[in-house]
Protein backbone atom coordinates (compact mmCIF):
# COMPACT_ATOMS: atom_id res chain seq x y z
CA UNK A 1 0.00 0.00 0.00
CA UNK A 2 1.32 3.37 -0.72
CA UNK A 3 1.92 5.80 1.92
CA UNK A 4 -0.23 8.31 2.06
CA UNK A 5 0.12 11.28 4.37
CA UNK A 6 -3.05 13.14 4.26
CA UNK A 7 -5.10 11.66 6.56
CA UNK A 8 -1.98 12.21 9.20
CA UNK A 9 -1.93 15.58 8.22
CA UNK A 10 -5.91 15.47 8.90
CA UNK A 11 -5.63 13.59 12.16
CA UNK A 12 -2.93 16.00 13.41
CA UNK A 13 -4.90 19.07 12.74
CA UNK A 14 -7.74 17.91 14.30
CA UNK A 15 -6.44 16.93 17.17
CA UNK A 16 -4.91 20.31 17.56
CA UNK A 17 -8.31 22.19 17.18
CA UNK A 18 -9.63 19.90 20.11
CA UNK A 19 -6.86 20.61 22.45
CA UNK A 20 -7.18 24.02 22.07
CA UNK A 21 -10.90 24.47 21.52
CA UNK A 22 -11.14 22.56 24.86
CA UNK A 23 -8.50 25.54 26.63
CA UNK A 24 -10.62 27.89 25.42
CA UNK A 25 -13.79 26.91 25.91
CA UNK A 26 -12.56 26.07 29.15
CA UNK A 27 -11.36 29.35 29.94
CA UNK A 28 -14.28 30.85 28.65
CA UNK A 29 -16.84 28.69 31.38
CA UNK A 30 -14.51 29.28 34.21
CA UNK A 31 -14.00 33.23 33.79
CA UNK A 32 -18.00 33.59 33.43
CA UNK A 33 -18.19 30.87 36.06
CA UNK A 34 -15.73 33.37 38.03
CA UNK A 35 -17.25 36.89 37.67
CA UNK A 36 -20.76 35.22 38.43
CA UNK A 37 -19.64 34.50 41.23
CA UNK A 38 -17.53 37.30 42.53
CA UNK A 39 -18.63 38.92 46.06
CA UNK A 40 -18.06 42.16 47.32
CA UNK A 41 -15.05 42.40 48.61
CA UNK A 42 -13.78 41.98 52.42
CA UNK A 43 -11.07 44.90 52.34
CA UNK A 44 -11.74 47.08 49.29
CA UNK A 45 -8.47 48.31 47.47
CA UNK A 46 -9.19 50.91 44.81
CA UNK A 47 -10.43 49.83 42.07
CA UNK A 48 -11.33 46.20 43.18
CA UNK A 49 -14.77 45.20 42.30
CA UNK A 50 -15.04 41.94 43.56
CA UNK A 51 -13.54 38.39 44.86
CA UNK A 52 -13.67 35.21 45.37
CA UNK A 53 -12.16 31.98 47.00
CA UNK A 54 -11.88 28.56 45.97
CA UNK A 55 -10.07 25.27 46.62
CA UNK A 56 -9.16 23.20 43.64
CA UNK A 57 -6.23 20.82 43.77
CA UNK A 58 -4.96 20.73 47.00
CA UNK A 59 -4.80 24.19 47.66
CA UNK A 60 -6.98 27.65 48.13
CA UNK A 61 -7.23 30.54 45.33
CA UNK A 62 -8.51 33.70 46.74
CA UNK A 63 -9.59 35.69 43.14
CA UNK A 64 -9.74 39.55 43.14
CA UNK A 65 -11.36 40.88 40.12
CA UNK A 66 -10.14 44.91 39.45
CA UNK A 67 -13.35 46.18 37.02
CA UNK A 68 -11.04 47.87 34.68
CA UNK A 69 -7.67 48.03 36.00
CA UNK A 70 -5.68 48.31 39.29
CA UNK A 71 -3.61 51.18 40.13
CA UNK A 72 -0.43 49.75 39.45
CA UNK A 73 0.57 47.07 36.42
CA UNK A 74 1.46 44.07 37.59
CA UNK A 75 5.22 42.78 36.89
CA UNK A 76 3.67 39.50 35.63
CA UNK A 77 0.37 39.34 33.58
CA UNK A 78 -1.34 36.52 31.76
CA UNK A 79 -3.29 36.74 28.77
CA UNK A 80 -5.60 34.43 27.69
CA UNK A 81 -5.38 34.40 23.42
CA UNK A 82 -3.38 31.83 21.77
CA UNK A 83 -5.83 28.98 22.55
CA UNK A 84 -8.57 31.11 20.70
CA UNK A 85 -6.00 32.22 17.71
CA UNK A 86 -5.20 28.49 17.31
CA UNK A 87 -8.51 26.84 17.66
CA UNK A 88 -9.73 29.24 14.86
CA UNK A 89 -6.57 29.05 13.11
CA UNK A 90 -6.48 24.85 12.95
CA UNK A 91 -10.53 25.19 12.35
CA UNK A 92 -9.59 26.90 9.23
CA UNK A 93 -6.98 24.92 8.37
CA UNK A 94 -9.26 21.58 8.32
CA UNK A 95 -12.10 23.60 6.46
CA UNK A 96 -9.17 24.38 3.51
CA UNK A 97 -8.24 20.86 3.54
CA UNK A 98 -11.56 18.65 3.38
CA UNK A 99 -13.83 21.55 1.98
CA UNK A 100 -11.63 23.53 -0.34
CA UNK A 101 -9.34 20.94 -1.94
CA UNK A 102 -12.10 18.35 -1.92
CA UNK A 103 -14.71 20.97 -2.88
CA UNK A 104 -15.96 19.01 -5.68
CA UNK A 105 -16.74 15.64 -3.25
CA UNK A 106 -17.16 17.80 -0.05
CA UNK A 107 -18.52 21.17 -0.98
CA UNK A 108 -20.80 21.70 -3.36
CA UNK A 109 -23.91 19.81 -4.15
CA UNK A 110 -24.73 20.37 -8.14
CA UNK A 111 -28.47 19.31 -7.31
CA UNK A 112 -28.70 22.59 -5.71
CA UNK A 113 -25.80 24.71 -7.25
CA UNK A 114 -23.63 24.11 -10.17
CA UNK A 115 -20.43 26.30 -8.85
CA UNK A 116 -16.98 25.96 -9.65
CA UNK A 117 -15.00 24.80 -6.90
CA UNK A 118 -13.20 28.30 -6.71
CA UNK A 119 -16.95 29.90 -7.15
CA UNK A 120 -17.35 27.90 -4.09
CA UNK A 121 -14.49 28.77 -1.69
CA UNK A 122 -15.23 32.52 -2.64
CA UNK A 123 -18.58 32.31 -1.25
CA UNK A 124 -17.72 30.33 1.79
CA UNK A 125 -15.42 33.07 2.55
CA UNK A 126 -17.79 35.88 1.84
CA UNK A 127 -20.03 33.97 4.47
CA UNK A 128 -17.01 33.61 7.43
CA UNK A 129 -16.07 37.65 6.71
CA UNK A 130 -19.34 38.97 6.10
CA UNK A 131 -20.36 36.81 9.04
CA UNK A 132 -17.78 39.17 11.48
CA UNK A 133 -19.13 42.45 9.45
CA UNK A 134 -22.47 42.06 10.27
CA UNK A 135 -21.95 41.08 13.92
CA UNK A 136 -19.21 43.46 14.45
CA UNK A 137 -21.54 46.26 13.17
CA UNK A 138 -24.29 45.12 15.70
CA UNK A 139 -22.28 45.17 18.89
CA UNK A 140 -21.05 48.45 17.70
CA UNK A 141 -24.46 50.15 16.58
CA UNK A 142 -26.82 51.35 18.99
CA UNK A 143 -28.87 48.07 19.57
CA UNK A 144 -25.66 46.64 20.58
CA UNK A 145 -26.35 48.24 23.92
CA UNK A 146 -28.94 45.73 24.57
CA UNK A 147 -27.81 42.20 24.89
CA UNK A 148 -30.66 40.63 24.69
CA UNK A 149 -31.71 42.31 21.48
CA UNK A 150 -28.46 42.34 19.55
CA UNK A 151 -28.24 38.07 20.62
CA UNK A 152 -32.38 37.83 19.09
CA UNK A 153 -31.51 39.90 16.02
CA UNK A 154 -27.88 37.55 15.87
CA UNK A 155 -29.58 34.39 16.16
CA UNK A 156 -32.09 34.79 13.18
CA UNK A 157 -29.62 36.14 11.08
CA UNK A 158 -27.55 32.50 11.66
CA UNK A 159 -30.80 30.85 11.04
CA UNK A 160 -31.42 33.19 7.45
CA UNK A 161 -27.34 32.16 6.81
CA UNK A 162 -28.58 28.68 7.47
CA UNK A 163 -31.25 28.65 4.93
CA UNK A 164 -29.62 30.38 2.19
CA UNK A 165 -25.77 27.73 2.91
CA UNK A 166 -28.74 24.73 3.10
CA UNK A 167 -29.66 25.56 -0.82
CA UNK A 168 -26.00 26.52 -1.78
CA UNK A 169 -23.57 23.51 -0.31
CA UNK A 170 -23.94 20.03 0.53
CA UNK A 171 -26.05 19.82 3.80
CA UNK A 172 -23.23 18.96 5.67
CA UNK A 173 -20.69 21.82 4.36
CA UNK A 174 -23.78 24.19 5.26
CA UNK A 175 -23.96 23.21 8.56
CA UNK A 176 -19.88 23.20 9.52
CA UNK A 177 -20.20 26.74 7.33
CA UNK A 178 -22.64 27.98 9.97
CA UNK A 179 -20.51 27.03 13.14
CA UNK A 180 -17.29 28.03 11.18
CA UNK A 181 -19.47 31.79 11.39
CA UNK A 182 -19.82 31.45 14.67
CA UNK A 183 -16.89 30.74 15.65
CA UNK A 184 -15.16 32.82 13.38
CA UNK A 185 -17.05 35.80 15.26
CA UNK A 186 -15.81 33.94 18.31
CA UNK A 187 -11.98 34.17 17.42
CA UNK A 188 -12.45 37.67 16.10
CA UNK A 189 -14.30 39.08 19.32
CA UNK A 190 -10.98 37.77 21.25
CA UNK A 191 -8.67 39.06 18.11
CA UNK A 192 -10.17 41.98 17.17
CA UNK A 193 -11.82 43.58 20.16
CA UNK A 194 -11.12 41.90 23.92
CA UNK A 195 -6.86 41.94 23.21
CA UNK A 196 -6.63 45.03 21.65
CA UNK A 197 -8.73 46.95 24.41
CA UNK A 198 -6.87 45.04 26.88
CA UNK A 199 -3.36 46.25 25.42
CA UNK A 200 -5.13 49.91 25.20
CA UNK A 201 -6.14 49.87 28.84
CA UNK A 202 -2.39 48.14 29.67
CA UNK A 203 -0.96 51.21 27.76
CA UNK A 204 -2.67 53.85 29.81
CA UNK A 205 -2.02 52.26 32.51
CA UNK A 206 1.93 51.75 31.83
CA UNK A 207 1.90 55.46 30.99
CA UNK A 208 0.15 56.45 34.59
CA UNK A 209 -3.08 57.46 33.19
CA UNK A 210 -7.10 56.27 34.50
CA UNK A 211 -7.87 53.76 31.86
CA UNK A 212 -11.08 54.45 29.94
CA UNK A 213 -13.64 51.65 31.90
CA UNK A 214 -15.55 51.69 28.36
CA UNK A 215 -12.91 49.32 27.17
CA UNK A 216 -13.34 47.01 29.66
CA UNK A 217 -17.13 46.89 29.68
CA UNK A 218 -16.90 46.23 25.88
CA UNK A 219 -14.42 43.56 26.22
CA UNK A 220 -16.84 41.79 28.75
CA UNK A 221 -19.85 42.33 26.41
CA UNK A 222 -17.98 40.43 23.71
CA UNK A 223 -16.67 37.77 26.25
CA UNK A 224 -20.52 37.07 27.53
CA UNK A 225 -21.18 36.79 23.89
CA UNK A 226 -18.73 34.23 23.01
CA UNK A 227 -19.90 32.08 26.60
CA UNK A 228 -23.25 31.81 24.63
CA UNK A 229 -22.24 30.46 21.50
CA UNK A 230 -19.78 28.11 22.98
CA UNK A 231 -22.72 25.27 23.44
CA UNK A 232 -24.47 26.11 19.77
CA UNK A 233 -20.89 26.23 17.79
CA UNK A 234 -20.20 22.40 19.68
CA UNK A 235 -22.88 20.92 18.08
CA UNK A 236 -22.78 22.25 14.79
CA UNK A 237 -19.18 20.62 14.59
CA UNK A 238 -20.51 17.13 15.77
CA UNK A 239 -23.62 17.42 13.96
CA UNK A 240 -21.83 16.47 10.87
CA UNK A 241 -21.67 12.60 11.83
CA UNK A 242 -25.47 12.66 13.12
CA UNK A 243 -27.04 12.06 9.15
CA UNK A 244 -30.45 13.01 11.34
CA UNK A 245 -29.97 16.43 11.90
CA UNK A 246 -29.25 17.50 8.28
CA UNK A 247 -30.72 15.01 5.96
CA UNK A 248 -34.30 16.43 5.62
CA UNK A 249 -35.52 19.48 3.93
CA UNK A 250 -36.18 21.77 7.14
CA UNK A 251 -32.55 20.99 8.46
CA UNK A 252 -32.20 24.60 9.08
CA UNK A 253 -34.86 24.87 10.94
CA UNK A 254 -33.47 21.43 12.82
CA UNK A 255 -29.94 22.99 13.61
CA UNK A 256 -31.88 26.76 14.90
CA UNK A 257 -33.59 24.45 17.42
CA UNK A 258 -30.42 22.59 18.49
CA UNK A 259 -28.50 25.85 18.77
CA UNK A 260 -31.86 27.45 20.61
CA UNK A 261 -31.25 24.46 23.03
CA UNK A 262 -27.58 25.20 23.52
CA UNK A 263 -28.00 29.02 24.14
CA UNK A 264 -30.55 27.83 27.07
CA UNK A 265 -28.31 25.18 28.31
CA UNK A 266 -25.86 28.15 28.37
CA UNK A 267 -28.15 30.74 29.71
CA UNK A 268 -29.61 28.03 32.73
CA UNK A 269 -25.95 27.60 33.94
CA UNK A 270 -24.75 31.39 34.04
CA UNK A 271 -27.99 32.00 35.77
CA UNK A 272 -27.44 29.33 38.55
CA UNK A 273 -23.70 30.51 38.75
CA UNK A 274 -25.69 34.17 40.25
CA UNK A 275 -27.88 31.76 42.48
CA UNK A 276 -30.90 31.50 40.57
CA UNK A 277 -31.70 27.56 39.62
CA UNK A 278 -34.47 28.17 36.90
CA UNK A 279 -36.26 24.33 36.37
CA UNK A 280 -38.46 25.86 34.04
CA UNK A 281 -35.39 26.23 31.64
CA UNK A 282 -33.97 22.60 31.89
CA UNK A 283 -37.95 21.53 31.08
CA UNK A 284 -37.82 23.91 27.81
CA UNK A 285 -34.84 22.75 26.77
CA UNK A 286 -35.56 19.19 27.03
CA UNK A 287 -38.84 19.56 25.25
CA UNK A 288 -37.26 21.38 23.01
CA UNK A 289 -34.83 19.09 21.82
CA UNK A 290 -37.47 16.33 21.89
CA UNK A 291 -39.56 18.74 19.42
CA UNK A 292 -36.94 19.02 17.35
CA UNK A 293 -35.94 15.04 17.33
CA UNK A 294 -40.14 14.27 16.56
CA UNK A 295 -39.88 17.46 13.66
CA UNK A 296 -36.36 16.01 11.94
CA UNK A 297 -37.54 12.40 11.72
CA UNK A 298 -41.12 13.29 10.36
CA UNK A 299 -39.51 15.74 7.70
CA UNK A 300 -37.25 13.70 6.42
CA UNK A 301 -40.16 10.02 6.09
CA UNK A 302 -42.18 12.83 4.30
CA UNK A 303 -39.11 13.57 1.87
CA UNK A 304 -38.72 9.94 0.83
CA UNK A 305 -39.83 8.71 -2.29
CA UNK A 306 -42.90 6.36 -2.19
CA UNK A 307 -42.10 2.88 -3.42
CA UNK A 308 -45.12 0.90 -3.27
CA UNK A 309 -45.49 -2.10 -1.45
CA UNK A 310 -44.30 -5.03 -3.86
CA UNK A 311 -40.74 -6.83 -2.38
CA UNK A 312 -37.39 -5.39 -3.97
CA UNK A 313 -35.26 -7.96 -5.33
CA UNK A 314 -31.44 -8.34 -4.29
CA UNK A 315 -30.83 -8.59 -7.86
CA UNK A 316 -32.07 -4.69 -8.32
CA UNK A 317 -29.87 -3.60 -5.01
CA UNK A 318 -27.39 -5.26 -6.48
CA UNK A 319 -27.49 -3.34 -9.57
CA UNK A 320 -28.24 0.26 -8.04
CA UNK A 321 -24.94 -0.35 -5.77
CA UNK A 322 -22.82 -1.27 -8.72
CA UNK A 323 -23.97 2.00 -10.46
CA UNK A 324 -23.49 4.17 -7.78
CA UNK A 325 -21.37 3.03 -5.23
CA UNK A 326 -18.58 0.28 -6.66
CA UNK A 327 -16.32 2.83 -8.48
CA UNK A 328 -15.19 3.47 -4.87
CA UNK A 329 -16.13 0.82 -2.62
CA UNK A 330 -13.77 -1.72 -3.64
CA UNK A 331 -10.58 -2.35 -3.25
CA UNK A 332 -8.63 -0.78 -6.28
CA UNK A 333 -11.44 1.91 -6.98
CA UNK A 334 -11.76 3.57 -10.76
CA UNK A 335 -12.96 6.57 -9.12
CA UNK A 336 -9.54 9.25 -9.98
CA UNK A 337 -9.84 10.56 -6.66
CA UNK A 338 -9.54 7.27 -4.61
CA UNK A 339 -6.30 4.44 -4.24
CA UNK A 340 -8.41 2.06 -2.10
CA UNK A 341 -12.41 1.76 -0.46
CA UNK A 342 -12.67 4.86 1.20
CA UNK A 343 -13.15 4.21 5.12
CA UNK A 344 -12.11 0.43 4.66
CA UNK A 345 -15.85 -0.58 3.15
CA UNK A 346 -16.30 -2.46 -0.05
CA UNK A 347 -19.36 -3.08 -1.52
CA UNK A 348 -18.54 -5.31 -4.19
CA UNK A 349 -20.05 -8.65 -3.10
CA UNK A 350 -23.26 -9.43 -2.44
CA UNK A 351 -22.47 -10.44 1.60
CA UNK A 352 -20.99 -7.34 2.35
CA UNK A 353 -23.66 -5.14 1.01
CA UNK A 354 -25.61 -7.31 3.12
CA UNK A 355 -23.84 -6.63 6.16
CA UNK A 356 -23.33 -2.68 5.35
CA UNK A 357 -27.41 -2.87 4.79
CA UNK A 358 -27.64 -0.43 8.55
CA UNK A 359 -24.84 1.99 7.20
CA UNK A 360 -26.36 2.57 3.82
CA UNK A 361 -29.76 3.13 5.22
CA UNK A 362 -27.75 5.76 7.41
CA UNK A 363 -25.89 7.50 4.75
CA UNK A 364 -27.85 6.28 1.50
CA UNK A 365 -32.12 6.65 2.43
CA UNK A 366 -32.32 8.74 5.49
CA UNK A 367 -29.11 10.81 4.07
CA UNK A 368 -27.52 11.57 0.97
CA UNK A 369 -24.41 11.84 1.99
CA UNK A 370 -23.21 8.77 -0.58
CA UNK A 371 -22.84 8.24 -3.33
CA UNK A 372 -20.41 11.20 -2.48
CA UNK A 373 -21.43 14.69 -4.33
CA UNK A 374 -23.97 12.50 -5.82
CA UNK A 375 -21.96 12.61 -9.36
CA UNK A 376 -23.54 9.24 -10.77
CA UNK A 377 -26.85 11.36 -10.52
CA UNK A 378 -28.65 8.81 -8.28
CA UNK A 379 -32.46 9.13 -7.97
CA UNK A 380 -34.63 9.52 -4.94
CA UNK A 381 -36.39 6.57 -6.29
CA UNK A 382 -33.27 4.24 -6.15
CA UNK A 383 -32.79 5.62 -2.88
CA UNK A 384 -36.23 4.68 -1.71
CA UNK A 385 -35.69 0.60 -3.41
CA UNK A 386 -32.86 0.20 -1.57
CA UNK A 387 -34.46 2.17 2.20
CA UNK A 388 -37.51 -0.15 1.18
CA UNK A 389 -35.15 -3.87 0.45
CA UNK A 390 -33.41 -2.68 3.96
CA UNK A 391 -36.52 -2.30 6.09
CA UNK A 392 -37.64 -5.62 4.42
CA UNK A 393 -34.73 -7.47 6.09
CA UNK A 394 -32.23 -6.54 3.42
CA UNK A 395 -32.75 -10.55 2.33
CA UNK A 396 -30.54 -11.79 -0.92
C1 LIG B 1 -16.89 9.13 -4.92
C2 LIG B 1 -16.59 8.03 -4.07
C3 LIG B 1 -17.72 7.37 -3.32
C4 LIG B 1 -18.88 6.85 -3.84
C5 LIG B 1 -19.35 6.84 -5.26
C6 LIG B 1 -19.57 6.27 -2.71
N1 LIG B 1 -18.86 6.45 -1.56
FE1 LIG B 1 -19.33 5.75 0.28
N2 LIG B 1 -17.70 6.65 1.08
C7 LIG B 1 -16.82 7.43 0.36
C8 LIG B 1 -15.96 8.12 1.30
C9 LIG B 1 -14.84 9.09 0.96
C10 LIG B 1 -16.36 7.72 2.59
C11 LIG B 1 -15.86 8.23 3.89
C12 LIG B 1 -14.89 7.36 4.53
C13 LIG B 1 -14.54 7.94 5.86
O1 LIG B 1 -15.27 8.79 6.38
O2 LIG B 1 -13.54 7.52 6.40
C14 LIG B 1 -17.43 6.77 2.40
C15 LIG B 1 -18.06 6.13 3.45
C16 LIG B 1 -19.14 5.27 3.27
C17 LIG B 1 -19.77 4.56 4.36
C18 LIG B 1 -19.37 4.59 5.83
C19 LIG B 1 -19.92 5.82 6.44
C20 LIG B 1 -19.67 5.91 7.92
O3 LIG B 1 -19.28 7.00 8.34
O4 LIG B 1 -19.88 4.93 8.62
C21 LIG B 1 -20.80 3.84 3.81
C22 LIG B 1 -21.78 2.93 4.52
C23 LIG B 1 -20.82 4.14 2.39
N3 LIG B 1 -19.79 5.02 2.12
C24 LIG B 1 -21.74 3.63 1.50
C25 LIG B 1 -21.81 4.01 0.17
C26 LIG B 1 -22.86 3.56 -0.72
C27 LIG B 1 -24.00 2.63 -0.36
C28 LIG B 1 -22.60 4.15 -1.92
C29 LIG B 1 -23.45 4.06 -3.16
C30 LIG B 1 -24.84 4.42 -3.07
C31 LIG B 1 -21.40 4.93 -1.78
N4 LIG B 1 -20.95 4.83 -0.51
C32 LIG B 1 -20.79 5.64 -2.82
C33 LIG B 1 -16.74 7.56 -1.01
C34 LIG B 1 -17.73 7.13 -1.89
Amino acid sequence: MEFDITPWINLAIRWLHFITGIAWIGSSFYFVWLDNHLEEPKEKKKGMSGELWSVHGGGFYHKQKYAVAPEQMPDNLHWFKWEAYFTWMSGFALLAIIYYLGADLFLIDRAKMDLSQWQAIGISLAFLVGGWGFYDTLCRSPIGKNNRLTGIIWFFSLVAAAYALTNIFSDRAAFIHIGAIVGTAMAANVFMVIIPNQKKIVASLTAGEEPDPKLGQIGKQRSLHNNYMTLPVLLLMVSNHYPMTFSNPYNWLVIAGLGLVGVMVRHFFNMRHKGKTSPALVVASIVLFIAVMVFATEAEKRSRVDVGDAAVEFRQVQLIVSKHCVMCHTAAPSHEFFDEAPGGILLDRPELITQYAPSIFEQVVTSDIMPLANETGMTDEERALLGKWIEDGAKQ
